[in-house]
Formats: structure tokens, sequence, C-alpha cells
């Protein structure tokens, strides 16, 4: 285990999203779910982690972790609970907390959408409907003229690539009705809104003279597809998986490319650039192996043999971290924010190591000269972790669901520590048991 430092100017932070933690919001598609008892262990979103009213002590707990920014998600259905119809209330609400995390000088990262949709807008066909970019355009303006003044960094939309699997692939997300269609509408109209909120934010910013340079993008989820030695067939549903998995939406959502089949490589919103960082999340890889069901794209998903993996049953990789920024900064070359990386780990065994591994990791990729400026932990709570319910625990700080107590983990005391260090010392390596020895 060596010490190592990472730039005086990289900031630290930790990533949430709103129907994670907040609870008390009965107007999103998730609450449904929920009701419905269709999370697996029977668990309920209404109250998660209580942060909706408990904002304050969740913000001291990062200040004590030296956290220098925060992404967070707004939650659109608390906004507009009725199409056309706007909170002012919840605006308000947000507003406090962002002056809140400001004046605890914790720079914000907001994301405008984060997986969770109004019931009204999943009922007249959510993001399969052709109308939805338009829709969430609205939404999103509404959103930036209200907290612009407060917010420079954004991010559009999280992950639209797992939310479109999720939820129109595999299905286990709401409302449950998986059509392959649907999945590349999805992919479709995701771009689309993205695009327009992209040239929304920096106008309105711009127009209303808000301070800050306007940084906007898109939370990636980049995945390592892989293959086990001598499997050749599996290259197959490789190449396929990455292009519908990654590719077509990356290409559609930085540069306005929609390829096949969203398009015919063609520019329908116009040729540009509408990304000004990439946002990366990155958890684990995937082992493919070939499969004869056309439908699975030739592919069954496993999970490297004899590997260590989380309670989740993911797999620990840290190299992967690597070989996802190093391939984003050599296509794309826009500079890097880890918008989530994290891990499941209810006893708290291994999280300490897997994020001395990953910033690890960073410092490497930085002194291979990827421009690497950011990282957020997910996450800052235990929290909702979507059809999963309540078990799976991803926070630096435990949550105790019955009375709301918060307990910060020893892991999060040595990610605090990092932060404040800029990296890892000896005296770390020395104070932190959990550390493996080389
Ligand atoms: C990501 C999601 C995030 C959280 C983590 C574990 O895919 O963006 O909300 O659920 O996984």
């Amino acid at each position: 285990m060596k010490p190592f430092q990472l730039p005086g100017n990289f900031l630290f932070g930790t990533a949430t999203a709103s129907l994670q933690i907040e609870g008390g919001d009965r107007n999103n598609n998730w609450y449904r779910f929920c009701e419905q008892g269709k999370t697996k262990d029977g668990t309920h979103c209404i109250v998660a982690a209580d942060h909706w009213n408990r904002y304050k002590e969740d913000i001291a707990l990062m200040k004590e972790l030296n956290q220098q920014v925060y992404r967070m998600s707004i939650e659109w259905s608390r906004i507009e609970p009725r199409q056309g119809e706007y909170n002012e209330e919840a605006l308000v609400h947000y507003r406090k907390i962002l002056k809140h995390l400001l004046d605890n000088d914790i720079q914000p990262l907001v994301t405008l959408h984060h997986f969770s949709n109004p019931i009204w807008f999943e009922d007249v066909g959510g993001w399969a409907n052709k109308n939805s970019p338009q829709i969430f355009h609205d939404f999103a303006k509404k959103v930036v003229y209200s907290l612009g003044d407060l917010v420079s960094d954004w991010i559009t939309i999280n992950e639209p690539n797992v939310y479109a699997e999720g939820t129109y692939s595999a299905g286990n997300y709401p409302p449950n009705k998986p059509n392959f269609l649907h999945f590349f509408s999805c992919a479709k109209h995701m771009a689309k809104a993205h695009i327009l909120t992209y040239k929304s934010i920096h106008k309105i910013r711009e127009e209303r003279g808000f301070s800050g340079q306007t940084m906007v993008g898109v939370a990636n989820h980049l995945r390592i597809f892989d293959r086990e030695e001598g499997d050749l067939l599996a290259k197959i549903p490789i190449k396929l998986v990455d292009y519908i998995f990654h590719d077509i939406f990356m290409e559609a959502m930085i540069y306005g490319k929609f390829k096949f089949p969203i398009g015919f490589g063609t520019y329908p919103l116009g040729k540009d650039t509408y990304c000004d960082f990439m946002g990366i999340n990155y958890y684990t890889r995937d082992i493919i192996k070939f499969s004869f069901n056309p439908f699975r794209l030739f592919s069954k998903l496993t999970v490297k043999e004899n590997t260590p993996t989380n309670d989740l049953g993911w797999e620990l990789y840290p190299e992967g971290l690597y070989r996802i920024c190093k391939k984003a900064w050599d296509d794309y070359g826009f500079p890097i924010f880890i918008t989530e990386n994290g891990t499941c780990d209810a006893k708290d065994d291994f999280r300490g190591q897997y994020i001395y591994d990953h910033l690890h990791v960073v410092k490497r990729l930085i002194d291979d000269g990827v421009d690497v400026q950011r990282y957020y932990h997910w996450s800052l709570i235990d929290n909702f972790e979507w059809d999963e319910g309540l078990t799976p625990r991803f926070g630096l700080i435990e949550v105790d669901y019955e009375t709301q107590e918060r307990t910060i983990r020893e892991s999060a005391k040595f990610y605090g520590d990092i932060a404040k260090e800029s990296g890892v010392t000896k005296e770390l390596i020395e104070k932190y048991s959990f550390l493996q020895a080389d």
C-alpha cells in the first residue's frame, strides 16, 4: 500500500439522487411501484433517508468529511406534480438546500433527471412518447430560470442507457412493460431532451448574467464488457452490446449524431458539441458469453469467476475505471468528472480499500495525461436502491431506517481524510487498519 497525491485543485465529493434519499413525495412513478409491492425486498421509498427534512444535518456531515462538491438531483414530480402546474414551494425548498450548500463552501452539481418521473408523465407514455423531449425541456427550463443563479454545473440526464435498459429491456423499472422498440425511442427522446436542455441552460444563464462558468453534461454509465479467454464467438455480442449500450447514446448526446437504429447517422437537431465535461459513472464489468438468443443480442452476461464481488454480486474491478476513462479521453477529449463510483458493502468491510484502489487509478490516469478533475463517491448516505429497495448499502454514512440516525462509517472517515490531504499519506495508511498490506 503506497501513499499518493492528487493535484491540489482536484475536487472530492459525493453523489445522491432525490428519489433515493428525500422521502415524502407521492407523485412519482417509483412511489406507485412501491405501493404495488414491487421492490425485491418489499421496502418502500416514501421515507427513504428523510433527507427532505434532514438536509441540514446531511450537509453538516458532508462538511465534517471535508467535501468540496456535491452531486444531487431535483425531483421532477415535486416541481411539476401535474403537467404544466409548477409547485413554487418545492422550488423554494431546493433553493434553501442549494444556499445551505454554498454557505458551507460546497459546490453543487445538479441533475435534472435521475431515473424518476412524475406519474402523469409515465401515464402519457413516458420516454417512449414522441413529445417527451419537449415536455421534459419545459420542466428543465423552469428549474434553470428558478435556480440557475445558484448552480453553474448541471447534468441533464443520469445514465440514459441504464434507464432505457431497466425500463424497456429488462423491465424491472416502472412501469414494468418491456418493449424493445421503446428502448430505442427512449434513447432517441432522451438524446433530444438533452440537446434542447443543454442549449437552454447555456442560453438562460447567459441572458440572465448568472455568474460562474456554465458546465453541462450527462452522467454516462460506462461499463467494461470482456470475455473469457478462448471464447472467440463472444466478440460478436461484445461489439453489439457496446454499440447499443454505449455508442448510440454517446454519439447522440455529445455530437447530436443519431446512429442506426435511432437515426441514419443524421443530425436532427444540428451537428454541434453538446457537452462541456464527460460525466462517468463506473461500477463494474460484465463477462459476456455467446448465446444463441438473438433477443438478448446473442449475449449472456456473467461475472468473472473467482474474483471479489460486492453485496450485490458486482465484481470489484478498479482497473476498469482506468480503461473506461482512458478510452473516453482518447475518443472524446473532454475533461472528466467521475460522477459516480462506489460499492455496496453493508458491513463496511471493503469500501475503504475500494476507495483507495479507485482513487489510485485516478492518480495513474492524471499521470498519464487524462484530464480527470473531480470524483463524486456514490453515495453520501445509505439510500433506496430502485427495484432492490432499501437493503443494499452504498452509503459512506449508515442510516438506521427505524430511527433515521446517521453513523459515519470508517471508510467515510478515510475518504474525508483523503479529501483533506488531497491524497493518501503515509499517516493515513498507518491509521486505517482495513487497508490491505501489499
Ligand atoms: C447507478 C445509479 C444510482 C445508483 C447506483 C448504485 O446506476 O445512477 O442511482 O443506483 O447505480
